[in-house]
């Protein structure tokens, strides 16, 4: 049959374009881990960012975690915490004390002396707290300080803190493929500061931080991405935490949150400056429990 004027105007190849903007983000509730600032101070250097000396804010750390607590509570989040331990003024950075898929933790094993004692605690939290196969890992990583759960894949860093090879032993143990990625910057020195996770397939990232080769992985893998400057990971901008809509992260990346409004994301800014002294951000201190829910669940029976 010869094609009339009407059908043809109801070609699929003729539907307008949507411009990312008005692409529809959907929020999933998360479960999250924190460890409050109690003993948060700048004793020691173990990243480019740290200056010993430099005073510390405690009030003013504590009340930005606390906000960024609130935030993600308003948000329809769960947040539950660990005791904090005097003697380790890193331990807000939880994040870097395990990794948890589908309710499977992996605990972390620290590169340097001064953190070491932190991934005892939280891995102790895991046992505690029902997790499933709670494991301390054979060789250095730093939790999701360098892991990065991208929908079914984990993206790993490495260079400067985790082994090459405790990523063959988290795929091993939570039975997801994982990628290696090399960071060059010192600055960047976990992958979380280079690279932050949208939603199930988007991110966003720095591409300098990256090798020439992992850029190209990068490149390859996530053709969407977000681009982001080097103006708003100063702030650790990518430091950040999504939920699919809501994207947390720091009031100083305005950029970034300008990129992120053009894609379909909320951008919720939190001032979280007072932890840049560590070199840490929000993201840094926040663990997530993916499939903590469902284990709380059963265990009610
Ligand atoms: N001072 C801490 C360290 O160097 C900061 C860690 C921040 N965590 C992160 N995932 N970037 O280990």
């Amino acid at each position: 049959m010869a094609p009339t004027a009407g059908i043809e105007s109801e070609s699929p190849y003729e539907e307008p374009a949507v411009a990312p903007g008005d692409a529809v983000r959907h929020a999933h509730p998360r479960t999250y881990l924190m460890c409050p600032p109690t003993y948060f101070d700048v004793v020691y250097a173990i990243n480019d960012w740290m200056r010993p000396g430099e005073p510390v804010d405690r009030d003013r750390a504590m009340s930005q975690w606390s906000a960024l607590a609130d935030t993600y509570r308003r948000l329809g989040h769960e947040v539950l915490t660990i005791d904090p331990v005097e003697g380790l003024p890193d331990m807000v950075f939880v994040t870097d004390s395990g990794l948890v898929v589908d309710g499977v933790a992996l605990g972390a094993r620290y590169r340097t002396a001064e953190r070491r004692a932190e991934a005892e605690h939280v891995f102790r939290w895991f046992r505690d707290n029902g997790l499933i196969r709670p494991t301390l890992p054979r060789y250095v990583n730093e939790g999701e300080g360098d892991f990065l759960v991208v929908g079914d894949v984990i993206l790993a860093g490495t260079g400067f803190r985790s082994d090459p090879r405790s990523h063959a032993e988290a795929s091993a143990h939570l039975g997801r493929p994982v990628i290696t990625l090399n960071l060059v910057n010192p600055r960047y020195y976990h992958l979380n500061t280079a690279l932050g996770v949208l939603d199930d397939s988007t991110i966003a990232y720095l591409p300098s931080a990256f090798s020439p080769d992992s850029r190209d992985v990068l490149g390859r893998m996530f053709p969407d991405a977000v681009i982001a400057a080097g103006t708003d990971t100063d702030w650790l901008g990518l430091n950040l935490v999504s939920d699919g809509a809501n994207v947390v992260l720091p009031v100083q990346a305005s950029h970034l949150a300008d990129q992120l409004s053009d894609r379909g994301y909320e951008p919720v800014p939190v001032d979280y400056s007072e932890f840049l002294k560590s070199g840490g951000g929000i993201k840094c201190s926040t663990l997530e429990l993916r499939g903590f829910r469902g284990i709380r669940d059963e265990s009610q029976g």
